[in-house]
């Protein structure tokens, strides 16, 4: 009996410190897409994601919304898995590191560590940037006005001095050096191993691996002043979700170990190629075959982030666009070894380009064809016209750079390739002027057809794993169920045109975009602001009264799109029901324990059956999307704004 292949794919586990974001979906929807693509060629595979819980980020994250550390976390936690569902993102496991069987497997690799002689107690005395949960030596940390800046991403560190446990890291400089040269293809893109291999040249310390100021971890084992560093135990998720540390699950782990292919985004990466690699060489594990780094979605040239409160929200763009509109733009738009922009303009042209005016418009165009002309079945030709090979060459040649690009992980060429044979194929069908063949010569028609629907079918099997609902549509529109019971690909060659297609109309795949509108151009605005009958005098103003409240609680109002009801504190000025009509962009945890500011006075409405006390403020960007309006440093609640 042959063994199937096993292939074990990991994205990072995101920090739950708010709601998951388009660059949080990006890790996970090219860890679905390889997932797929690997099931579809037949193999075994296990996709891991998870939530990251622990650390001072988490932690402080909690406080600052006033939760219990652990109720907090399940509660985002479960909005990470929501997210991923909603966008089909179709995991094997999720790991969260405040499970059970997680601590055992920290507890293990702790055990083995100091049974090797590689864990130490000693003094921190440094900089730690709390963002990043990382230590950050004097020569890498950058001058910064008050306290040095994190070299990854340039924010204030704070002073720490502490006494810790101490992982032997410089023990595995040279170990390490050899492993990379070694294996060259440990990190793609490969530019990402040099910047690896200089910094661990350039000398590695010991790495301090508990704390004692932050409690919201495990307690290190034998020593309950001390807390597990929130990186050893997310580093290890990798293993303990698939068994290591529980014996019952040995063979689970000996199977699925080591991971294939580890994905992150690139300010991660000494972490997972430098500390992690080190930690699976002391408790004598195999190393993880390769560290798959991706760039980041940037607003601006800025990175997404919560931070930069420039996020685009997945749900908003799902409800939009579609979920595989937007999970095909990801991939096709960016390329995978840089930093790409984010606009909705791009997607929308994108969406409009390639899935309305190509591939939908095609497969449309054929069975409209078809339809008008009484014909459902479409028989392949005993021999075809050198136009129809030449298209048949097209698709081969196209299989195999898919394929070969897929290898890679070149995700935006595969489907640039694959876009050239939707171009191509339209480009056959058009220039054949099949309308004139179905009365002229039908077998010529039939022939039109029958290219056509083969090249179609390599198309959507090709697309499968970015797109899989819409092309098991597609699939189904000229006969053919897609099953992977069938076997790899669903049973089909796609390098043999010899079936028989069975046609039938669907509604159409892809809807058209209408561009979102500026609401007024520039021109009008900077016109009105300039009327005098648009100004205010200074008591008129000072007739409204707009405050500075804190949410502390956000319900989703279920009957009704649009509205959340919030719960206001005032300070001295009480606290307030407010309905906010911004539902679709934000979520209950996004609002949570920030601050915003309200117009306090504005008369109350009944709304829902219930009152509404103010009414919170909000920047209408181009896009129509409401950007809540927040002090730039926190004050008290209450604070009039003047
Ligand atoms: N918890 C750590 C990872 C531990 S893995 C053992 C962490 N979490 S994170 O939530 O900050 O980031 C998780 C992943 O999301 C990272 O790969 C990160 O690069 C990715 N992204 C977050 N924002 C992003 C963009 N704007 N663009 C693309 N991906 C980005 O780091």
């Amino acid at each position: 009996m042959t063994k199937i292949p096993k292939f074990y794919v990991t994205t990072p586990i995101y920090y739950v410190t708010a709601a998951p974001h388009l660059g949080s979906l990006y890790s996970t929807v090219i860890a679905d897409v390889i997932a797929r693509w690997h099931t579809m060629s037949g193999e075994k595979v296990f996709f891991l994601t998870g939530t990251d819980e622990h650390g001072q980020k988490v932690a402080q994250a909690a406080a600052q919304a006033g939760k219990d550390p652990q109720e907090f976390v399940d509660k985002l936690s479960e909005a990470y898995k929501k997210a991923w569902h909603t966008f089909d993102l179709e995991y094997s496991g999720f790991i969260r590191t405040t499970d059970e069987h997680h601590k055992k497997g920290v507890y293990e690799w702790i055990a083995r560590a100091q049974k090797k002689g590689d864990i130490y107690k000693s003094r921190y005395e440094g900089w730690y940037c709390v963002p990043d949960e990382t230590f950050v030596a004097d020569k890498d940390a950058v001058p910064g006005d008050k306290a040095p800046l994190c070299p990854t991403c340039n924010r204030e560190t704070i002073p720490l001095s502490e006494e810790n446990y101490f992982f032997k890291l410089s023990a595995y400089q040279d170990k390490l050096l050899k492993f990379y040269k070694d294996n060259p293809n440990f990190i793609t893109p490969k530019e990402r191993l040099n910047e690896v291999i200089s910094f661990v040249q350039s000398g590695l310390k010991d790495l301090s691996i508990s704390r004692t100021t932050v409690k919201w971890n495990f307690p290190f084992p034998g020593d309950p002043e001390h807390y597990v560093y929130v990186w050893v135990d997310a580093l290890m998720n990798y293993a303990t979700a698939v068994g290591f540390g529980d014996k019952a699950k040995q063979q689970e782990f000996d199977y699925w170990w080591p991971a294939d292919v580890h994905l992150m985004g690139k300010e991660i990466v000494k972490f997972h190629a430098i500390y992690w690699p080190a930690f699976l060489m002391s408790a004598d594990l195999a190393l993880p075959k390769k560290l798959l780094v991706h760039g980041w979605i940037t607003v601006d040239g800025k990175k997404m982030s919560k931070s930069l409160n420039n996020v685009v929200d997945p749900y908003l763009l799902a409800e939009r666009y579609g979920v595989e509109p937007v999970k095909y733009y990801l991939l096709r738009q960016l390329p995978i070894n840089q930093d790409g922009d984010f606009s909705f303009h791009g997607l929308e042209n994108q969406i409009n380009a390639d899935l309305v005016g190509g591939l939908g418009n095609l497969l449309n165009r054929m069975v409209a064809l078809a339809e008008k002309n009484n014909i459902q079945t479409i028989a392949a030709p005993d021999i075809w016209s050198a136009q129809a090979q030449a298209l048949y060459d097209e698709s081969c040649a196209t299989v195999k750079e898919y394929q070969q690009h897929f290898a890679d992980y070149w995700f935006h060429l595969a489907l640039g390739r694959l876009f050239k044979l939707v171009n191509q194929t339209n480009a056959y069908f058009h220039s054949q002027e099949p309308w004139k063949l179905a009365t002229s010569d039908p077998a010529r028609f039939n022939e039109v057809l029958s290219a056509t629907c083969h090249s179609l079918r390599t198309i959507a099997l090709l697309l499968w794993p970015i797109m899989p609902n819409k092309m098991e549509s597609l699939l189904g529109s000229i006969g053919i169920h897609f099953d992977l019971a069938k076997g790899p690909w669903s049973g089909i060659d796609l390098i043999s045109w010899n079936a028989t297609f069975t046609l039938t109309k669907i509604p159409s795949l892809f809807a058209k975009i209408e561009p979102q509108r500026p609401q007024e151009s520039k021109t009008s605005e900077i016109s009105q602001e300039q009327a005098p009958e648009n100004t205010i005098d200074i008591e008129t103003f000072a007739k409204l009264e707009l405050v500075v409240g804190t949410v502390q609680q956000a319900e989703i109002i279920e009957k009704s799109d649009k509205l959340l009801k919030l719960q206001v504190d005032f300070g001295p000025r009480g606290q307030r029901t407010v309905f906010a009509g911004i539902k679709k962009w934000y979520q209950p945890s996004d609002l949570i324990g920030k601050q915003a500011v309200f117009v306090f006075n504005l008369k109350p409405r009944a709304i829902m059956g219930q009152v509404s006390q103010g009414m919170i403020l909000t920047a209408q960007d181009s896009q129509g999307i409401p950007h809540i309006v927040i002090p730039a440093s926190p004050v008290p609640n209450g604070t009039k704004l003047r």
